[in-house]
């Protein structure tokens, strides 16, 4: 198994949970473009939570199917716009801008923290336009377990990369 992040302290907390040391722990530059795997190499991709923080979540995606073998499939959890939860953020994005509420929160470290995530978990979009960046990247769309989706405020994707490599011409 090989787990992957651009940040050094997520990779040691995440190790210390690894006794086993059964994973390679890899750190990405920041500003990754290529995934440093061979093409086809993984079973499996996992990406949790993570789309949302990138630039170009349809080129990770990409790279996601690219290291994909024929048949693999891509696990995604992505911010899940039905629920009450993105909305309430949707407007205290709002109100992050407003100057008062900006210096509040040179004040206040914890509210700064909000700010900073939802300044930096920027991606938000439809689940068809998830469904869609992953048709593009080569994948087909798998059912996942429809988990009363409205009370998460995650939505789980699944795709596949195609056995016979139709999708990634
Ligand atoms: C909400 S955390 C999720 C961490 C972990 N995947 C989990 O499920 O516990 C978001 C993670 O995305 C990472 N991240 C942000 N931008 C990234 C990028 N361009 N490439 C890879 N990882 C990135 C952050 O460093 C952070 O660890």
């Amino acid at each position: 198994m090989t787990a992957c992040d651009i940040s050094r302290e997520m990779l040691r907390q995440a190790a210390g949970r690894d006794p086993s040391r059964a994973v390679d722990w890899v750190q990405l530059d920041p500003c990754w473009r290529t995934l440093p795997f061979g093409p086809a190499c993984f079973d499996a991709v996992v990406a949790a939570s993570v789309l949302e923080y990138v630039d170009s979540p349809a080129a990770v995606l990409a790279e996601c199917a690219r290291v994909l073998r024929p048949g693999g499939v891509v696990l995604c959890t992505v911010p899940n716009l039905t629920n009450p939860i993105r909305w309430l953020e949707w407007l205290a994005g709002l109100a992050a801008r407003l100057p008062w509420v900006r210096a509040a929160g040179r004040r206040w470290p914890r509210l700064h923290g909000y700010q900073t995530y939802l300044r930096i978990s920027r991606q938000r979009r439809r689940a068809r336009w998830w469904h869609v960046a992953g048709e593009q990247a080569g994948l087909s769309q798998i059912r996942c377990p429809a988990y009363a989706w409205r009370s998460s405020p995650l939505r789980l994707l699944g795709f596949r990369r195609p056995d016979d490599g139709r999708g990634m011409q």
